[in-house]
């Protein structure tokens, strides 16, 4: 098994004319949980798009476990183990916490609902689930509406429908988005905790957050790469300052 669990070669993505992605050769090491960071507009979503097939690269070439993923769906490399989350995992609102949890599991075994007939199975998928929902901090929160969670709860209860697709590797885009401090530590927190045993891309545009949480940093800006690092050597990077400056306040470090 190679260290190198997810590689990219010359990525690019262009949108009738404007290169939103440039040349992007990104390579992350296996059980790393690796940051992309940028400020806004630096091409960090369309990135993962094209990571996760959503997008196709106008050029360019995705590996992924060694294996060239570049022209395949989406439905296919979350079937490698390559899931972002909200990919497949939907939060319904009425539903309560743990049948979100257990739809999610029920998916990832591709079952029809005649599984719902064994009372053995679902009695396992409630196991299942409730491991999951402690895993994210939500124990006790099962019987409440997805729709009453609080927003950071929220987003924990899509990482874990996320979980329930058992991924190998997992993509994250901006998890803390939008949200007050004390929930962004939950986040900061439950990232590392999923991240035992994965592989983790977390698309941030706050250098805060990514602050001893990865081990590799790699800063988009403009579509390109600007720099490449631990948190202290591109927090230091003067360019990497200038980037976070000249868009808005930089990196709060
Ligand atoms: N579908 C699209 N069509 C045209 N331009 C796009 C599209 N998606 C993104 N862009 C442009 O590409 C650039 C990078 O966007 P994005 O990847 O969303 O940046 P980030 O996530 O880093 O904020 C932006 O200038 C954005 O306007
Ligand atoms: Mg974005």
């Amino acid at each position: 098994m190679s260290d190198i669990i997810l590689e990219t070669e010359g990525l690019t993505k262009e949108f009738r004319g404007f290169v939103a992605v440039s040349d992007v050769s990104l390579r992350v090491r296996r059980g790393a949980i690796h940051g992309l960071i940028g400020p806004n507009g630096a091409g960090k979503t369309t990135c993962f798009n094209l990571l996760t097939k959503f997008l196709q690269p106008t050029r360019g070439t995705i590996r992924y476990e060694g294996r060239d993923i570049t022209g395949m769906k989406p439905a296919e490399v979350a079937r490698l183990g390559l899931v972002r989350s909200f990919q497949i995992s939907a939060v319904f609102p009425r539903l309560s916490v743990l049948e979100n949890v257990r739809i999610a599991l029920q998916r990832q075994r591709g079952g029809s609902f005649d599984f719902w007939r064994s009372e053995t199975l679902l009695r396992a998928y409630d196991r299942r689930a409730s491991e999951l929902l402690e895993a994210v901090g939500l124990a006790g929160y099962e019987d409440l509406t997805a729709g009453e969670l609080p927003y950071g709860r929220k987003r924990a209860l899509e990482i874990a429908t996320t979980l329930a697709l058992d991924p190998v590797m997992m993509l994250l885009d901006e998890p803390t988005a939008g949200m007050a401090h004390e929930d962004v530590d939950r986040i900061v927190a439950l990232v590392k905790r999923v991240a035992e045993g994965r592989t983790v891309l977390l698309v941030e545009h706050n250098l805060r957050v990514v602050q001893g949480l990865c081990d590799t940093i790699t800063v988009l800006t403009r579509g390109r790469v600007l720099a490449e690092g631990d948190y202290a050597s591109v927090s230091r990077n003067p360019e990497v300052i200038a980037a976070y400056l000249g868009t808005e306040t930089p990196a709060h470090a």
